[in-house]
């Protein structure tokens, strides 16, 4: 099949899952909405990968979840949707706008009481949490700049346990990943190959249908 046909296609079973599996949501629509009217970029995770998340999280019975690169909260939403009472999201931002937005689209979705977003680079703020023993988290999502994936890995590592779920999106980047020359995925590269060689590790590297092929890096800490 042509490369056009075959993108066509991607696009088409991507829309037959989400009609299937997402129903309408006005919570969610009304946080894209307002995302996009205050200017952010929209490149919040799709409708089938925050379900996605939002699935991770119930399978493993999550009760604290970090995730680093907020946005517009949307991936966000799934998370805390997924946590039982009294369970926590702490989510990491760089842009106080971005995480303006990101916390009034969780006050209307009624989940500002289990979520909190912080402002700062997130190499700063994890370190900070290590500092003062914020660990260990159930699941943590890695979803902010992507030369920054493997600094966030270490930092991740450290605010774990053995179990915990380690995700991260943009992990495929359009088959970017696989071009050795490609500069702009060296980081990404430099991530998987972390993961994937790491003992302490167990993990995959999952495609995903977006605009282009993307995919997520999942990873479970094994078991010391
Ligand atoms: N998880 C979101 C999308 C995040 S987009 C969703 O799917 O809905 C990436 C976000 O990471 C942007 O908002 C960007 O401002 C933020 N970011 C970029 N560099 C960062 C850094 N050094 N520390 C914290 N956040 C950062
Ligand atoms: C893009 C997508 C993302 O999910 C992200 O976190 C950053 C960038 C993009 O498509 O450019
Ligand atoms: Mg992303």
């Amino acid at each position: 099949m042509s490369t056009d046909g075959t993108t066509k296609l991607l696009g088409e079973i991507d829309a037959y899952v989400e009609e299937l599996f997402v129903p309408p949501d006005e919570a969610l629509e009304a946080a894209l909405r307002d995302s996009r009217q205050a200017g952010l970029p929209e490149i919040n995770v799709s409708a089938n990968e925050g379900r996605l998340l939002q699935l991770f999280a119930e399978l493993v019975g999550a009760r604290r979840i970090l995730e680093i690169g907020t946005l517009g909260g949307y991936s966000a939403i799934h998370f805390a949707r997924a946590l039982p009472d009294g369970g926590t999201l702490i989510s990491l931002e760089l842009e106080e706008r971005h995480a303006e937005v990101a916390r009034a689209n969780l006050e209307r979705a009624g989940l500002k009481e289990r979520v909190e977003v912080r402002v700062g680079d997130a190499r700063e703020l994890l370190a900070a949490m290590v500092e003062n023993g914020e660990g260990p988290f159930d699941l943590i999502f890695i979803d902010a700049d992507k030369e920054g994936y493997p600094e966030y890995l270490e930092w991740s590592l450290r605010l774990s346990r053995p179990g915990t779920l380690l995700l991260a999106d943009n992990t495929v980047r359009g088959g970017a990943v696989l071009d050795p020359q490609d500069g702009s995925a060296q980081a990404t590269r430099e991530f998987n190959e972390r993961v994937a060689h790491d003992p302490g590790l167990s993990g995959i590297v999952l495609p995903l249908i977006r605009e282009r092929i993307d995919g997520i890096t999942i990873a479970r800490v094994r078991d010391a």
